[in-house]
């Protein structure tokens, strides 16, 4: 077991310990409470409130419709369910880009309406003014670069990132950029894992891949991927861990099935 899977509460400067020591960080998702707590007495290191939540939770195509007040329901279920992780709250669209005194806003409120322990935004120099306002609160920010999924709409796709010269070096100097901000930690999604390991060698704060390869120092699954409750998503990156989907549906097809035959309730369960 890991030194640090005992420690009682995760920090944004245990992750950096974990960096140092050359331990890798686990992070996943989480919306509700119960699973939260689930996921936490897993021994996870971080727990992202992530905006994924609007596929997953609310069924909806990206992320672009979750609001402020989204985030923060989330994130108050999850608060009440962990003890240990460090829980990072994601900043919707729309509610940091392009006015740091409204990132700021924002952040506060997400600090303190849920009870979370850090924000992450998505993005490098075009939000670094948001970024370094929400730090001058005292507040820890993780970035998130490559694929940004709240960009959706600008990259037309979801494909893998900065494969080409260009968008890499725009992506090495925007998590030296993050770093030298003060962000604790930085997201890589869907990069090639060449790149990931570059930039993580760079950077004295941990990187947390997604799709981006094992040389980041951490790495981040959604939870309803993993789990396999969602099926119709099955990216190269995603290593399913249970096949919920098939569980869940055969519980409920049982569970028809014995009501509907008289076999449920049986006497033991009556009163
Ligand atoms: O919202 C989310 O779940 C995320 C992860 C994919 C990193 O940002």
């Amino acid at each position: 077991m890991s030194v640090h899977a005992n420690a009682r509460k995760v920090t944004t400067h245990t992750l950096q310990e974990m960096k140092r020591a050359g331990e890798k960080i686990t992070m996943l998702t989480a919306y509700d409470f119960s699973l939260a707590k689930l996921v936490d007495r897993g021994g996870i290191d971080v727990i992202l409130v992530g905006d994924s939540a609007s596929n997953v939770m609310a069924g909806r195509d990206t992320t672009v419709p979750m609001s402020l007040e989204h985030m923060i329901y989330h994130a108050q279920c999850v608060e009440r369910a962990v003890d240990r992780a460090l829980i990072v709250v994601d900043m919707p669209f729309g509610t940091y880009q392009g006015n740091s005194a409204i990132a700021l806003e924002s952040a506060i409120r997400i600090m303190k309406e849920s009870g979370g322990h850090a924000v992450k935004l998505e993005g490098g120099a075009e939000i670094v003014e948001s970024i370094q306002r929400i730090l001058t609160a005292g507040i820890p920010v993780m970035g998130h670069l490559g694929l940004t999924p709240q960009s959706i709409y600008k990259f037309g796709t979801y494909t893998v990132r900065a494969k080409e010269d260009e968008e890499a070096a725009k992506l090495i100097a925007d998590a030296k950029l993050l770093e030298e901000a003060g962000c604790f930690a930085i997201v890589l999604e869907k990069i090639p894992a060449h790149l990931a390991k570059q930039v993580s060698d760079a950077l004295s704060i941990p990187t947390i891949g997604i799709g981006a390869g094992q040389d980041c120092d951490g790495q981040v699954l959604v939870l309803h991927d993993m789990l396999g409750i969602t099926t119709d998503f099955s990216p190269r990156f995603l290593r399913r861990y249970l096949d919920l989907e098939s569980q869940i549906t055969g519980a409920v097809e049982q569970y028809c099935e014995d009501v509907r035959g008289g076999d449920f309730p049986n006497e033991e369960e009556s009163y």
